[in-house]
């Protein structure tokens, strides 16, 4: 079983912070999205293959490393739709897909609407974005919609803020599918919201409440 991966990074942790404040107006909230994007990108990046290359300085030859297989990054809507804008900024060349899906209310059962990936799955490194893991619904239907492709070995999992029914349910099932998170927080409440959280992410990113 793959370990899930906190990143307590401070820039990571105090956007985050500003993520939960429901103070936080809709402008700032989408900004520090975006930014946490960029962030959990940089810190999932390390193992990212790379090639060695050789380039001419000014003054002499030298060695250097590139990235040269793009990463597919996949926005669950609506709510990583932010933070995947921010992880294309380190993945100018990345290519995106959707899945979309809401909860429905009263089941907590994700409903899946669309559907939109690219093709070639299976030769790239595949991030698989939602900033809430809350009872594990959303990243499971996503993941046997990626199975399909023949894809789960590349796939990585980032999240900002994980539940642990939601890891539960997820490790259930995919066990080696990595998951990275800035926060593990304690409990879900009776309506499947995440405590302490930071509330709706899809509301509070586009003003929906
Ligand atoms: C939220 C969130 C996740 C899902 C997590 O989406 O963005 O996709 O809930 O919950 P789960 O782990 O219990 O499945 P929501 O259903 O509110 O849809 P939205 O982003 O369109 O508002
Ligand atoms: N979806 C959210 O946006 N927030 C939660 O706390 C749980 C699910």
């Amino acid at each position: 079983m793959h370990k899930i991966t906190v990143c307590e990074h401070p820039f990571i942790q105090h956007r985050l912070t500003i993520l939960r404040d429901k103070s936080t107006p809709v402008h700032q909230f989408r900004l520090a999205l975006r930014e946490c994007g960029a962030l959990m990108a940089y810190e999932m990046a390390k193992d990212h293959p790379t090639k060695t290359v050789r380039v001419q300085t000014p003054l002499e030859p030298a060695n250097g490393l590139r990235i040269e297989t793009p990463v597919v990054l996949i926005a669950i809507l609506r709510a990583a739709l932010g933070m995947v804008e921010g992880m294309a900024e380190f993945y100018p060349d990345a290519r995106i897909g959707h899945l979309g899906m809401y909860r429905d209310p009263r089941t907590l059962q994700p409903v899946f609407y669309y559907s939109k990936l690219p093709a070639d799955l299976n030769h790239h490194p595949i991030i698989l974005a939602d900033p809430m893991l809350a009872t594990g619904g959303s990243i499971v239907a996503a993941l046997d919609e990626l199975k399909k492709f023949d894809c789960l070995t590349a796939v990585k999992i980032a999240t900002l803020i994980a539940a642990p029914e939601g890891i539960a349910r997820v490790r259930e099932k995919y066990p080696d599918v990595p998951i990275y998170t800035a926060a593990v927080d304690r409990q879900l409440n009776e309506k499947g919201y995440i405590l302490p959280g930071l509330g709706d992410a899809g509301d509070r990113q586009y003003g929906t409440a």
